[in-house]
């Protein structure tokens, strides 16, 4: 078996105590940065593709959405190739299942757990796209909210914020059916009730538990109906500028659901209406700047340095599933004049 985790102490104590329990030879991966690459993939191919001469029989992965997302490429493909890049740029498609995936999550916001994609840049075009089939889905996900205590107040806050994004964006996207919103209210409601709380004490048992339970409902939602335009614009800002994933969707929520409103997108009313702001989208927008406040995130991408010179790369790499999933068409005009404001 091969344990794939983070870097932090927690993780490694978890992989040595299920090595143990399950009474099997254990080799470690932990070599992953919190915004992995294509490289990560083949490095983590490379080490499996040695330690099968020795019989990987099934890879766990022990992290937050980075570890998991590599280590779900990494075991549908290191049985068939030694690189993934040819499968980043979809110049080829995963055709059957790997090595067998088991995802334990340690923070709450992802859903890396249970989805088919796996999200990565490639370091010299900077393009951040997805892996994805059907045949990535881990076999097991174990979300035990307990690995999720020792996350640092930041990340809580990232992840956290990431999983709003997602259920607000899974909730309001053109594919979204009455249950996948059912799905995306559940967690909604649990993340905006908890998240400031498991912020402010990370020890707060109630508070985690509740967290690691909205982001699973909101990962069951979004998993089926995608997202929307703050994804869309998320992953080339994010991998222009260095900015962490959870930390980009959170400075663009709130401009993306005012751009959303003016150019029409009513179901966000509803979405107002239903979590208890009585359809008025300004309170909504207005609670989740407090949010954003609180957890001191910035209001705007100005600080990483996102300029004119960025537009045509934002551009041309934000047509994405998400972006096409918003519930209102955003023209290269609406796109641009909404980057000119977030400088
Ligand atoms: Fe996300």
């Amino acid at each position: 078996m091969v344990l794939v985790g983070g870097h932090s102490a927690r993780s490694r104590e978890v992989c040595t105590e299920l090595g143990e329990k399950l009474g099997c030879e254990v080799e470690f991966f932990h070599a992953i940065d919190p915004e992995p690459e294509v490289r990560h993939v083949n490095d983590l191919i490379a080490f499996l593709r040695r330690e099968t001469k020795s019989q990987v029989d099934c890879v766990v992965a022990v992290g937050g959405g980075s570890v998991i997302d590599v280590a779900k490429a990494a075991a549908a493909l290191a049985p068939v190739t030694d690189k993934a890049d040819d499968f980043f740029f979809g110049r080829r498609a995963i055709e059957r299942r790997g090595i067998p995936l088991v995802a334990l999550p340690t923070t709450a916001g992802t859903g890396a757990e249970i989805t088919k994609n796996s999200v990565l840049i490639e370091r010299a075009s900077k393009i951040k796209q997805s892996i994805r089939s059907i045949h990535m889905i881990a076999g097991a996900a174990v979300c035990d909210a307990e690995l999720t205590y020792c996350m640092p107040a930041h990340l809580t806050a990232h992840s956290g914020m990431d999983a709003l994004t997602q259920g607000i964006e899974a909730f309001c996207s053109r594919s979204a059916t009455d249950t996948t919103r059912s799905f995306a209210l559940n967690g909604i409601r649990l993340i905006m009730q908890y998240l400031p709380r498991a912020f402010a004490d990370g020890a707060d048992r109630e508070a985690r538990n509740g967290m690691c339970e909205g982001s699973l409902w909101v990962a069951l939602s979004f998993s089926q109906s995608s997202l929307g335009a703050v994804h869309g614009l998320a992953h080339p800002i994010g991998s222009l500028l260095g900015i962490a994933h959870g930390l980009c969707c959170a400075i663009l929520l709130p401009h993306v659901l005012e751009l959303n409103i003016r150019l029409g997108a009513q179901i966000i009313e509803t979405l107002a209406e239903a979590i208890g702001f009585h359809g008025k989208v300004s309170d909504l927008i207005r609670e989740i700047r407090t949010f954003n406040r609180q957890f001191g995130i910035p209001e705007n991408v100005a600080p990483f340095g996102l300029n004119r010179e960025h537009f045509e790369f934002v551009l041309k790499h934000c047509r994405s599933s998400s972006m096409r999933n918003n519930p209102v068409e955003l023209s290269d005009d609406d796109i641009l004049n909404f980057l000119e404001k977030l400088c």
